[in-house]
């Protein structure tokens, strides 16, 4: 079994590895490669804000949930449709299941114990579960998971949405992830100021909807 400080060394390997592999695809990606590097960079920032601890799995998971948008160019990226919709809720489903079966075998190749394998799949196939699914599962780790990916959405990822997709669609996404995130994560959020005054009264106006 490997300490977990080496653990995540090999993780930040892959991370860079599937970056470099897919590089001569980074126009098809809408947050580019850096945009993908700092997001995973947020999302573990905010898992190590929200728990002491953390288990190498969640650490796992916040890094390579979105791997997908680096690995599958051109697909893992991007829907235009309604985000209401079954269409978008299928899209994410796969989207998180490629994630997991891209990572999985990898981290299994590098002698990551199965165990440790099977609970980051689980955690990485959930990230993007709808808010009921994600109650249901009751599962704190997901739960962490989920809020610091919301949390780190709104500095990583979603200016880069903004930009490309106006306040509108923006807006849609906001409600998106406001609505998977647990409790404490609104509450947290709620109080979050960013540079950008759009993304406050955005936060604001789709929490204040959740009351
Ligand atoms: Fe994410």
């Amino acid at each position: 079994m490997k300490e977990n400080g080496l653990v995540l060394e090999l993780a930040n390997e892959l991370f860079s590895i599937a970056c470099e592999e897919n590089r001569s695809r980074e126009s098809e990606m809408a947050n580019g490669i850096e945009g993908e590097k700092e997001h995973g960079r947020m999302v573990l920032l905010w898992v190590g804000k929200l728990v002491k601890n953390p288990s190498v799995e969640l650490q796992l998971s916040a890094l390579f949930h979105d791997i997908d948008r680096v690995v599958t160019p051109g697909v893992g990226e991007g829907f235009a449709g309604d985000r209401k919709s079954k269409a978008y809720k299928s899209y994410k489903k796969t989207h998180a299941k490629r994630s997991a079966d891209y990572i999985c075998p990898k981290l299994i190749e590098k002698g990551i114990g199965h165990k440790v394998v099977e609970r980051t799949r689980f955690l990485i196939l959930h990230h993007d579960d709808t808010g009921a699914e994600i109650s249901r599962l009751c599962d704190e780790e997901l739960d962490v998971l989920v809020a610091a990916d919301s949390l780190a959405f709104f500095s990583s990822v979603g200016p880069r949405l903004y930009e490309l997709e106006g306040k509108d669609r923006l807006r849609d996404k906001i409600r998106f992830m406001v609505e998977k995130m647990p409790k404490f994560a609104r509450t947290l959020l709620s109080s979050e100021r960013f540079e950008n005054e759009v993304f406050n009264r955005l936060k604001d106006e789709v929490l204040g909807e959740q009351k």
